[in-house]
C-alpha cells in the first residue's frame, strides 16, 4: 500500500497522524482514566511521548506492519481518539488497539472505529485473525470488542503489572470466516 488510506464511517474520519496533532493527543492521552486503561501507556505522558507514538505510527506504516488512525469528527475535524492494527505477517493476523479521549465517551465512536478497522484489516489486508488484548475490568472497551465482532477466548491471568498492581488480562479474536458469516 503506497498511500496511507483514509477511512471513512457514518460520523468519522480515520486518517492519517501528522505531528501536528501532538499536542492534542498528548492532552488526550494524559489522562488517568485513558492511559490508566492501556496496557502499554504510563502517566506522565509527555509531548514528545505523543510526537514518538506519531514518529512510530510513520515508520510501521512505511514497513508495512502496522496503521494507525487519528480517529477525527467528520463534521468538525476534531480529533477524538486513536484506532490501530499491528500485524504479525507470516501469521496473517493482526492486533487492534484504541483509545478515545474522554471529553467524547459513551457516543459510540470506539465501537464505530473499531468495526470500520476489523473491516480493513479482512478486506484491504487480508488478515486471517484480529484480536486484541484488554484489561479484564475494562468492561467498556470489553463492550466494543464485542461488538465489533470479537469473542473472548481467555485470560491471562496476572499477566500486566500495572502501577504496582498484577492484573487479569482477557484476549479477544474473531476469525476471518466468523466475520465473513457475520459481517
Ligand atoms: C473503552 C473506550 C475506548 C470506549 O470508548 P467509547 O467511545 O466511549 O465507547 P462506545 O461509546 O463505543 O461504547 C462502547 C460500550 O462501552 C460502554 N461504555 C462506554 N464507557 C463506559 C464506561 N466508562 N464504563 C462502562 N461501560 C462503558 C458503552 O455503554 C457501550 O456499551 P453498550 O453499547 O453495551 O451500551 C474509552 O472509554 C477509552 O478510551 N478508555 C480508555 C482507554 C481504553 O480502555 N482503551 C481500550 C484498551 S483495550
Amino acid at each position: 500500500m503506497k498511500d496511507f488510506p483514509t477511512l471513512e464511517t457514518e460520523r468519522l474520519r480515520l486518517r492519517r497522524f501528522e505531528l501536528a496533532d501532538a499536542p492534542i493527543v498528548q492532552t488526550l492521552l494524559n489522562d488517568p482514566d485513558v492511559t490508566g486503561n492501556l496496557l502499554e501507556a504510563s502517566l506522565p505522558f509527555s509531548l514528545e511521548d505523543a510526537c514518538s507514538m506519531i514518529t512510530t505510527s510513520h515508520a510501521t506504516f512505511e514497513a508495512g506492519t502496522g496503521w494507525a488512525f487519528a480517529v477525527t469528527r467528520k463534521s468538525n475535524d476534531d480529533l477524538v481518539g486513536y484506532c490501530d492494527i499491528q500485524l504479525q505477517c507470516e501469521h496473517q493476523r493482526g492486533a487492534i488497539t484504541y483509545w478515545i479521549g474522554r471529553p467524547y465517551w459513551w457516543q459510540g465512536y470506539a465501537t464505530e472505529a473499531a468495526k470500520k478497522v476489523v473491516r480493513f484489516g479482512y478486506e484491504q489486508l487480508g488478515l486471517n485473525r484480529i484480536y486484541a488484548y484488554v484489561l479484564q475490568r475494562n468492561t467498556a472497551s470489553a463492550h466494543v470488542l464485542q461488538k465489533a465482532g470479537l469473542i473472548r477466548e481467555g485470560t491471562l491471568r496476572q499477566s500486566i503489572l500495572k502501577a504496582g498492581v498484577f492484573e487479569d488480562v482477557d484476549f479477544y479474536a474473531l476469525l476471518r470466516e466468523d466475520w465473513l458469516t457475520e459481517g
